[in-house]
């Protein structure tokens, strides 16, 4: 499985954890940046790795900011990206039988997010697969209109 990462400052050390933990798993990733904690804007990043991941050079994506909430919105404004951000196991656990989601977002702030837990999102995301339900295709190919 392919994975594209992306974070701004707010993320980029859960990125940092979380890119430690896909490298030991053996996927293979691209990290789309940023490579520090300077502030920066977070779809300038956020968005060429959604883009990749519409365009199927990815298979998934999962990207960090402060809240998850910025990364998240930009995400799902590029067609064909269904991104979460999600907060507990069960929210991702479901992101994926029942929306397919694409790509997963997270808090990096441990304010909003325990870094521990984020990692456990991050390992029933990617084992979790989509349930094939007629309703939920039914209901993803409204989406997309
Ligand atoms: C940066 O301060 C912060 O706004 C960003 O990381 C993110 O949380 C936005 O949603």
């Amino acid at each position: 499985m392919k994975i594209a990462i992306a974070s701004d400052h707010g993320g980029f050390a859960l990125k940092k954890k979380i890119k430690k933990y896909l490298i030991e798993k053996k996927y293979e990733i691209k990290d789309f940046g940023t490579n520090s904690e300077e502030s920066c804007d977070y779809p300038d990043f956020a968005r060429p790795a959604a883009e990749a991941v519409a365009k199927g050079d990815f298979d998934r994506g999962i990207f960090c900011c402060g809240s998850g909430v910025g990364v998240s919105i930009t995400a799902n404004k590029i067609k064909g990206i269904r991104a979460v951000n999600a907060y507990s196991e069960e929210i991702a656990k479901q992101s994926r039988e029942h929306g397919d989601c694409n790509v997963l977002t997270l808090a990096g702030r441990d304010k909003y997010l325990d870094p521990e837990l984020a990692l456990k999102i991050v390992s029933i995301w990617l084992a979790t697969p989509f349930s094939g339900d007629e309703r939920h295709l039914r209901r993803i190919k409204k989406i997309e209109g």
